[in-house]
């Protein structure tokens, strides 16, 4: 059996994708639900997808991505993974950054998917086919008060998506990064009014994205044969 992987999929966008991938697929893709501390959500969403399975890791660790690629391979074959589990807190103005903030986000936006990109690819490239997907941000071009590390892991994860993709066409795996701006989720629901007003002022479109525009756009990218190193704006023109 052919695997999705998504990562994150007990938050908002990555429950957007693990079903977009199975209703888009019509079944053809299993999908493996990835989740880390928020096990109820992700139980629901097992119920909700025919065919779905969830695996608990903490992918900030060795162990954990290890953890999430054994139970994989114990269930078939990977062909897609969508790396979209990440973090965007602690908040620290550029004085303020902390080591211990640093190494937290770097560890679970820039390193976890750098080495499940490594690892899934190796299994891809067995077969000579896969895709995956990263999800950046338009942070990645933008300076927001105390997103300079979230900012910075991004935008090498986007350096990264371009590498990858260049060593891993010719093994048949396409390698492509997926740029939200603010998207209604948990990890804007806390944005003050005031301040989601200043950033609406600043997309084109005048508001915050769904989770489901990100999912088409990963959907469009898994099934797109000729895309690949591309980085993808889903912004409502935020970064114009
Ligand atoms: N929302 C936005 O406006 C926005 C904009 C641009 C980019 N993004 C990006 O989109 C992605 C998804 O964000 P979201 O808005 O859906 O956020 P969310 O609802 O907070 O979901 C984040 C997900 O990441 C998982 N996660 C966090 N740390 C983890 C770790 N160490 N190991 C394993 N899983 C971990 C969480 O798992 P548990 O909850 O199970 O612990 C959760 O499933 C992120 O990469 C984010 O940077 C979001």
């Amino acid at each position: 059996m052919d695997i999705a992987v998504v990562t994150g999929a007990s938050g908002g966008i990555g429950a957007a994708i693990a079903k977009a991938i199975a209703e888009k697929s019509g079944g053809q893709l299993a999908v493996c639900l990835h989740y880390n501390g928020n096990r109820q959500a992700a139980e629901a969403l097992v119920k909700e997808i025919p065919g779905s399975f969830s695996v608990q890791a903490d992918i900030s660790t060795a162990e954990g991505r290890k953890t999430l690629l054994d139970a994989v391979l114990a269930k078939g074959t990977p062909f897609c993974l969508i790396n979209n589990a990440g973090i965007d807190k602690p908040h620290e103005p550029a004085l303020m950054i902390s080591e211990e903030g640093f190494d937290k986000i770097i560890s679970t936006n820039l390193k976890a998917p750098l080495f499940l990109m490594r690892d899934f690819a190796k299994e891809m490239a067995r077969n000579e086919s896969g895709v995956i997907v990263n999800i950046s941000t338009v942070l990645a071009r933008k300076a927001v008060v105390g997103s300079a590390v979230y900012r910075a892991s991004k935008a090498a994860l986007e350096a990264l998506t371009l590498q990858f993709a260049s060593e891993l066409g010719p093994k048949g795996i396409r390698v492509v990064a997926v740029a939200p701006g603010f998207i209604e989720t948990n990890m804007t629901a806390s944005i003050p009014e005031e301040q989601r007003a200043g950033i609406k002022k600043d997309v084109a479109l005048g508001s915050f994205g769904s989770p489901d525009a990100i999912a088409e756009t990963v959907w469009h990218a898994i099934e797109n044969q000729y895309l690949t190193g591309a980085v993808i704006a889903v912004d409502g023109g935020m970064s114009l």
